[in-house]
């Protein structure tokens, strides 16, 4: 019998899209598991609810990708449109549809909303300068920009900000400014852009902002933001780029962020037409359907004021809220490459059971906006205590017995009316926070139950009972209970490890768990043999997928210096004479002490011996080093660099180290080498 509500709803779910050029990760993994959970629990209660997502598949960086890998971007976006869904799938996302920004549906409604938009006035254009490459043809964004910091002369800096001192800047601002694509010197050009009128919709936003659309915290974010007055949108890109040609506008292309979310619509009328769902019941503008995204908490400038802006002005609904979250950190930190901590949803999934992921994530997600850490001791200790010491053990400790002397059956009936009755009201508040996204007060109270139920089995002892004759009914009507308290914690724990539930329903032998389903409680009913439904985590395999995380950056670097050269890796310097290079005074340094700098995610201040003299240097090593782990280690420095004053000191040298962002490895000597020697 299907188990529906009275109320049903009609409801739509959004993930962000994933970019097409990039392998999902952790980070990625808590929204769409968040989601998922939310999803699979208005299933459950019964509720027509959607859940669409799809690549987002333009933009420059996949068109430079799928150039340096030698395919084309349609090749590009097709491969990594399977992979992520092989990732999803195997992480238990339940997407009803799963689509790609490049796509006729995309195309369409791009340019349904941009004319609507334009029609209405709400579409200017007018010439603006910006860097180009002359060598690769194209227009260049900030962050294919290198060159001197205008401020502290640090080289090698991005063309927005400056990751030594802080500073930030325009890229026509930088000194020497470079292509990070060619290595050529850009040229300052001028071409016609079109731009979506944020302004025109000022009063809506307002209004909308505040009316409990989005979370408390980014309320007031998004009230920062009005108050310092928006500025007009720039949503056209010039040739090549890979994406939507602008309708009468040939050599202008729909920038990637203007068509992404309308890939949301594009990705249900997909949906819609494969299952013959009515599109505008969901979207037109007096829709009684509900529409939720869920989304990281660095988009919210194009979830919760673009995006419901170019609705409104296209005569589409608008979102019933967009639902934001933190950031993951790994073990307090931020994830990490050469800590391993950086870990792609594959690289898990070869050592560890989705599913824990999925109850932790769980366990620790609250409706708010904070960041979620991953620390995996606890990761480890939680799942065990929760899911297989209490969850999992209920049922392995009554199924002997049902087996033994009911033959398989659960007794005709209930000899606990009261505790089970109290499991299945208890529904009704877990329901509550499912619904209000607060799972781990759900998760909370779900254990509490079971504890309740295994305090139950231990006092009443069956084990003890079943040794002595005559109290085989007894001892099959405590058991009996306990797997009935068994299947109300999987009904409640459905959403969040379906592969659990879906083995505990078959154990059960029962068609559904959906929510509704708990109030029958089961009598006289037939169960299967018990296999184990989960099995503990091992700790030996969370340290072996930190290593082949670290083996990933390997591969990973391999890809980066194929022969089609280096993307955004540095030039190659141009050759100079030997006295140039003998000019360098390059002097072996010990470590004396090391520090982080207040305001700076990027420098560590070290204090350099070099054998009697002492040098203080900031080096932009922090994301790959402690500072503890650095002190009173030999490394070589470049000891004749002239001072350069930086917002947080003077640094008087340079220590030398290979790679660049996430990769870093400090140079150091053969053991026998002192401080202070010169390096030749
Ligand atoms: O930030 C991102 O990863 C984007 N690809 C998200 C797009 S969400 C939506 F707008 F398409
Ligand atoms: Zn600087």
């Amino acid at each position: 019998m299907p188990h529906t509500t009275r109320d049903s709803r009609q409801i739509l779910v959004t993930s962000a899209l994933p970019y097409a050029n990039g392998a999902i990760h952790l980070g990625h993994l808590l929204e769409y598991i968040q989601t998922d959970i939310w999803v699979r629990f208005q299933k459950s209660r019964g509720h027509e609810c959607h859940y669409v997502c799809a690549d987002d598949a333009h933009g420059t960086a996949i068109m430079l990708r799928a150039e340096q890998e030698g395919i084309t971007s349609e090749a590009l976006i097709e491969r990594v449109s399977r992979e992520h869904q092989q990732d999803f799938a195997t992480f238990g996302v339940a997407f009803d549809n799963y689509h790609s920004t490049h796509s006729e549906e995309n195309r369409y409604f791009s340019e349904l909303i941009y004319t609507r938009l334009r029609d209405a006035g709400h579409i200017a254009t007018r010439d603006i300068e910006q860097m180009y490459d002359p060598v690769k043809g194209l227009f260049l964004a900030d962050r294919f920009i290198k060159g001197t910091c205008p401020k502290c002369r640090a080289e090698d800096q991005y063309g927005d900000n400056c990751e030594a001192c802080g500073a930030t800047y325009t890229p026509a601002e930088l000194i020497d400014p470079v292509s990070a694509i060619s290595g050529a010197t850009p040229e300052v050009r001028s071409s016609t852009h079109f731009f979506f009128k944020l302004p025109d919709f000022a009063d809506f936003l307002h209004e909308w902002i505040n009316q409990g659309h989005v979370q408390p915290q980014i309320r007031n974010k998004l009230m920062e933001w009005f108050e310092a007055g928006f500025n007009e949108w720039d949503i056209s890109r010039d040739a090549p780029y890979f994406g939507f040609e602008i309708p009468d506008a040939p050599g202008k292309y729909f920038y990637v962020w203007l068509d992404a979310p309308i890939g949301y619509l594009a990705s249900f009328k997909h949906l819609c037409e494969r299952e013959g769902l009515d599109f505008d019941a969901y979207w037109k503008t007096d829709s009684s359907a509900e529409v939720y995204h869920f989304i990281g908490k660095d988009i919210v400038y194009f979830h919760a004021l673009f995006w419901p802006a170019m609705l409104h002005g296209a005569d589409f609904r608008t979102p019933t809220a967009v639902n934001c979250h933190g950031f993951v950190t790994v073990n307090g930190a931020k994830m990490s490459k050469s800590r391993g901590t950086f870990i792609k949803a594959a690289t898990y999934a070869d050592f560890l059971n989705p599913e824990y992921l999925r109850y932790y994530f769980a366990a620790k997600l609250t409706s708010r906006v904070d960041d979620l850490d991953l620390n995996l001791e606890d990761f480890a200790a939680r799942v065990n205590s929760d899911l297989v010491g209490k969850v999992v053990n209920i049922a392995s400790r009554c199924a002997g017995f049902v087996k033994k002397l009911g033959g398989g059956r659960l007794s005709a009936h209930c000899a606990e009316p009261d505790l089970v009755a109290r499991l299945i009201a208890a529904g009704d508040e877990i329901a509550e926070d499912f619904e209000a996204r607060e799972f781990g007060r759900a998760v909370r109270r779900i254990m509490d139950l079971a504890d309740e139920a295994n305090t139950y089995i231990a006092e009443a002892e069956p084990w003890v009972l079943a040794k002595q004759p005559g109290r085989e009914q007894e001892v099959l009507d405590i058991c009996s209970v306990g797997i009935n308290l068994f299947r109300q914690l999987m009904v409640y724990l459905a959403p969040i490890v379906p592969a659990m539930a879906d083995a505990s329903r078959e154990f059960l032998k029962l068609d559904s768990l959906a929510w509704e389903s708990r109030h029958e409680v089961l009598l006289d009913h037939e169960i299967a043999k018990f296999k184990p439904l989960m099995t503990r985590v091992e700790r030996d395999k969370i340290d072996a997928m930190i290593e082949a995380s670290k083996e990933d950056l390997v591969e990973e670097r391999k890809l980066k210096e194929t022969p089609k050269g280096p993307l955004t890796e540095d030039p190659v310097a141009a050759e100079i004479a030997f006295e140039d290079f003998a000019k360098v005074d390059l002097r072996i340094a010990r470590i004396a002490k090391a520090d982080y700098v207040e305001g700076a995610d990027k420098l560590l201040q070290l204090t350099l011996d070099l054998g009697g003299e002492t040098r203080t240097v900031f080096a932009g090593i922090r994301s790959a080093y402690a500072p503890e782990a650095l002190e009173g280690r030999l490394t070589v420095m470049v000891a004749n660099l002239a001072p350069r004053k930086m917002r947080f000191g003077v640094s008087e040298g340079m220590v030398l180290a290979a790679g660049s962002g996430d990769g870093i490895y400090l140079l150091s000597p053969d053991s026998g080498a002192e401080p202070g020697q010169r390096v030749k």
